[in-house]
């Protein structure tokens, strides 16, 4: 075969003028030429393991022809002869050794990025006479880069970058020959040593990678040779060193970053030639001196960065003319004097870093009109001044730091206009007068911080608005009042310490990471939501009177009053107006032991300020009123709207007792979950009962129904909730017209709302909750056809301290499997219940065994649309795996 090839390579040129011959002879040529090289990738495929072989199906000699051009990944010249190999982002682990380069005399283009090739860079890829373009990133390459690679005289484009266990030095002999090289990317490799200056024989370099190495010494002079350099990463080594003032001659420099080195020495002022630069990245050095005032002839400039350094002196005025600056971080150098004024002109800036420094200036002059900007942090500096109203026109501004400054003055209410703020730091300032409402719009805040200032005044009930608030800490001021019981249940860290605050611990602050309310005045129980925690009692100390189960601290219950907790839902009526529910204790009744009372209060904000909230009032003398609902509701009013529970007004029974429905005075709707008299007196009835108060009290969420309120006496137990339109799931699936209205959205989005409530309850919620009696029933709807998982009265709190064990409860169907044998509670039996109800709102009911092609509730034509189906398929693969019969297997929520 081989002596074959010999023979027609050598005829062919001896017979091109004969047209009818030499057409013959090509075609032998370029098969002799071809089967060479199909023979070099079939024995590479060879050595590959048999999966990653299976890869390359198009990689086979079948047919009649022996030509490997219309293999996958493989490019011919007109000859038939391959001039490309580019395999990129196929998973191979082979080696390149194994590729027999000698047999690919035209190859041009190599690229084998992200092909999981190991082993060493093979020294007869010097073969590769004509290779262009070389691509061997993202491999597990080792060893160091052979000499050979020199050979390849005409390499444009030459990346091996990302090969992390490539070693050794870079040696000067590679770049004698590349003189055609434009980019080379040699970064995230294992280089160490320092760059060779020869490296300025590469005169037609544009992009230059050495980044995230390990070189070290200096910065070759000779780089100042490159001035077709358009890119020049040093970033991230060793190197120790002046900046040349070479650097200037590259003026066709754009990006340049030289950061996290270990660079000495002054900025120099030659830079200010490379006037085409839109980055420039000299952070995490050693840098010293002044910012030269040249910068301001770089007009590109997009992003400075030079945080890190000990930059000192001011800021060159100049710097305004950067008037397309987006990102400036000057961080963490002695930088002084003021700098504000020169940013008023740069529109464009996004970023602005200039905390840690020792910038001196008045905040008030600070503010131009910024529409783009969106981080700021001026934090621990000498900035003084009040802050300007003009805040409120930077309308992207998502954090905003400027702690540890001299602020003085009052908090503009103007910062209610920064609706995007996630991110508020204005603490360890001089900042006087009250937190403004505003506050309350800023409905993205996740981190608010205005500790150790002068604040007085109350924490605005606004702040209740702030629903993604993770982090507050106002501690170390003079603020006054009661701490708002509606703060949202996402706190995690909360911080309120040293403040005059009064009142009780509201109950909403349940499942918070870290919390501190010491040095204030407040008395009453810490709940216990909170005593779960374990918090330190140092958290506590320091108030006017708590009581509670933490250590240190006296019971709540020696003294003959009762003190029960109520949930606490934010209600928002359609004028806006808030109804909050208020928490209270009463002292038990002679004749009646405990009752409770919860009440609903209309107020304003200004009405709190002035009058004090009112406690359920007394009716009928001794009968402790229930409900005061809009300021006007009773439990006379319940009585009334049901007339005494009468039968007409049942619309169901739950896990037990019956549920009515309740129109109040006010026109709200509301349900009520009554036990019945001989039901009253079962202790597990009660049991129930008071674990579903126990449970909806500590947790809320959007897909789990609201608990408005209860009454838990002996002669009347009932629990007062959120009222659903459209009943239970499972009514709703077995009514006709209800079924068809129920499209596929309105399933799959029913589906992830029980996912979200179960998720929320299993993972969000400590301990654990487990509901153990999910199924179709339970899950109520809402006019707009929201789920809301109800009916908590078998729910358990997985409490790792104590067994759990248990006896079987839930709904026969939607019990997981392991009950039967093992009695042990995991939220994986949530898990199974959730499939079942998952297949049963596909199906339309529930069915002993599944056919996945009748899976489908049939009243509903298939889902049309691609994006719909995917949603119903993958929602099917769910419920499958939720119910498989292993729990250990079976997907958390
Ligand atoms: C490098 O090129 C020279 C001359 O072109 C050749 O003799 C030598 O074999 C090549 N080296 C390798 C390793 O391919
Ligand atoms: C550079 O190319 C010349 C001529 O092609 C060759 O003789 C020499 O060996 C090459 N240098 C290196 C270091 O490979
Ligand atoms: C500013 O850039 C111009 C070219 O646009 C150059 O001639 C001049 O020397 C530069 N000035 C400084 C101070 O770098
Ligand atoms: C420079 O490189 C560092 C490290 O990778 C990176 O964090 C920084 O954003 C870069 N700076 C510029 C201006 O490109
Ligand atoms: C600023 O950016 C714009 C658009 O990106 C560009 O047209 C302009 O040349 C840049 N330079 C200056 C100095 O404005
Ligand atoms: C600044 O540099 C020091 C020392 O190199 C390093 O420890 C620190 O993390 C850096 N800080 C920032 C903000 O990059
Ligand atoms: C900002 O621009 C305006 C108008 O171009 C100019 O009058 C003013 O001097 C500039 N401000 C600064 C601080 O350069
Ligand atoms: C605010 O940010 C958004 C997205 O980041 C951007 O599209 C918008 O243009 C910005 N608004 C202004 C006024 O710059
Ligand atoms: C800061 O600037 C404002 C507005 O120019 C001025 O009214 C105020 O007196 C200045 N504050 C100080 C402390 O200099």
């Amino acid at each position: 075969m081989s002596s074959n090839i010999q023979l027609s390579m050598a005829s062919s040129s001896s017979l091109l003028l004969n047209v009818v011959t030499w057409s013959t002879i090509f075609l032998s040529f370029a098969t002799s030429e071809s089967s060479s090289e199909a023979q070099a990738l079939l024995d590479w495929k060879a050595s590959f393991n048999e999966f990653e072989q299976s890869n390359l199906r198009s990689w086979s000699m079948s047919g009649r022809t022996s030509s490997p051009c219309k293999w996958f990944g493989i490019i011919c010249n007109q000859a038939g002869s391959v001039t490309g190999i580019s395999l990129s982002e196929m998973i191979l682990y082979g080696k390149l050794d194994d590729l027999n380069f000698f047999s690919f005399p035209n190859l041009v283009r190599l690229s084998l990025s992200s092909c999981r090739l190991c082993g060493a860079i093979p020294a007869h890829i010097g073969a590769l006479s004509k290779l262009t373009h070389l691509d061997l990133s993202g491999n597990d390459f080792f060893g160091k880069l052979p000499l050979a690679l020199a050979n390849l005289t005409q390499i444009v484009e030459l990346d091996i970058s990302k090969n992390y266990y490539i070693e050794g030095e870079l040696d000067p002999r590679l770049f004698t020959n590349w003189t055609k090289l434009t980019s080379l990317q040699l970064q995230s490799t294992g280089l160490s040593g320092s760059i060779p200056s020869e490296i300025g024989n590469l005169i037609n370099l544009v992009q230059l990678d050495l980044s995230h190495n390990k070189l070290s010494g200096s910065i070759p002079l000779t780089l100042g040779d490159l001035s077709s350099l358009t890119t020049l990463f040093l970033h991230s080594n060793q190197l120790h060193s002046l900046i040349p003032s070479k650097v200037g001659n590259l003026k066709n420099l754009v990006q340049l970053n030289l950061s996290y080195n270990n660079l000495i020495g002054p900025i120099p002022p030659a830079i200010g030639n490379c006037n085409n630069l839109v980055q420039l990245g000299l952070s995490n050095n050693f840098l010293s001196g002044p910012i030269p005032y040249t910068i301001g002839n770089c007009s590109n400039l997009s992003t400075l960065d030079l945080s890190n350094n000990t930059l000192s002196g001011a800021i060159p005025p100049a710097i305004v003319s950067c008037s397309n600056l987006t990102n400036l971080d000057l961080s963490y150098n002695t930088l002084s004097g003021p700098i504000l004024k020169s940013l008023t002109n740069c529109t464009y800036l996004h970023t602005i870093q200039l905390q840690g420094n020792l910038f001196v200036d008045n905040i008030t002059e600070a503010y131009g009109v910024h529409p783009y900007l969106s981080h700021i942090d001026l934090s621990y500096n000498r900035f003084y001044g009040k802050l300007s109203p003009d805040l409120g026109k930077c309308p992207n501004l998502t954090s905003l730091q400027i702690q540890g400054n001299d602020i003085s003055g009052a908090i503009p209410d103007e910062l209610g206009w920064l609706t995007e703020l996630q991110y508020l730091d204005l603490s360890s300032n001089q900042l006087v007068g009250e937190i403004p409402l505003g506050i309350g719009s800023l409905s993205y805040l996740r981190h608010l911080d205005l500790s150790r200032n002068k604040l007085s005044g109350p924490i605005p009930e606004e702040l209740e608005n702030c629903s993604n608030l993770k982090y507050l800490r106002l501690s170390n001021n003079y603020l006054i009042g009661k701490i708002p019981s509606q703060l949202d249940s996402n706190l995690v860290n909360l911080n309120l310490s040293h403040n005059n605050l009064s009142g009780t611990i509201p109950y909403s602050l349940s499942n918070i990471a870290s919390i501190d309310l010491s040095y204030n005045d407040l008395e009453g129980p810490i709940p216990d939501s909170i005593t779960l925690g374990y918090y330190p009692p140092e958290a506590f100390s320091n108030n006017k009177g708590l009581c509670g189960k933490a250590k240190g601290f006296p019971s709540c219950f020696s003294s003959p009053t009762a003190i029960v907790v109520s949930p606490t839902p934010i209600v928002k009526t359609k004028k806006g107006h808030k109804v909050m529910i208020f928490v209270t204790a009463s002292l038990c009744n002679a004749m009646f032991l405990a009752c409770v009372i919860v009440g609903f209060l209309l107020f304003s904000r200004r009405k709190m300020r002035n009058t004090q909230i009112g406690i359920g009032k007394k009716k009928n003398g001794d009968l402790l009123s229930i409900w005061n609902y809009d300021g006007t509701i009773a439990y006379e009013d319940i009585i009334k709207a049901t007339e005494d529970f009468d039968i007409k007004y049942c619309i169901g029974t739950g896990g037990y007792g019956s549920v009515y429905r309740a129109e109040l005075p006010t026109g709200k709707t509301v349900a009520l979950k009554k036990l019945n008299g001989l039901e009253g007196e079962d202790p597990a009835y009660q049991k129930s009962f008071k674990t579903e108060i126990r449970v909806l009290t500590a947790i809320r969420h959007r897909n789990i129904v609201k608990l408005h309120g209860f009454c838990s006496h002996q002669r009347c137990m009932f629990l007062v909730y959120e009222y659903m339109e459209r009943g239970s799931l499972f009514c709703v699936l077995r009514t006709e017209i209800e079924a068809a209205e129920l499209d596929w959205i309105k399933r799959v989005n029913i589906i992830k709302g029980v996912a979200h409530a179960l998720s929320y309850m299993h993972h969000d919620c400590t301990p654990p909750i487990i509901h153990r009696d999910i199924s179709s029933s339970n899950v109520l709807l809402d006019s707009e056809l929201q789920a809301y998982v109800s009916d908590f009265g078998t729910a358990r709190l997985l409490d790792p301290d104590s067994s759990n064990q248990t006896i079987l409860v839930g709904t026969y169907g939607y019990i997981a499997p392991e009950l039967a044998y093992s009695m042990i509670v995991t939220e994986k039996n949530d898990v199974y219940s959730f499939g079942v109800v998952t297949l049963e709102t596909l199906m339309g009911s529930v069915a002993k065994t599944i056919m996945l092609n009748d899976v489908l509730d049939p009243r509903l034509s298939p889902p049309a649309d691609q994006l719909v189906a995917q949603d119903v398929v993958s929602v099917v693969m769910l419920a499958l795996a939720c119910l498989r019969s292993d729990p250990r297997s079976r997907p958390t929520m």
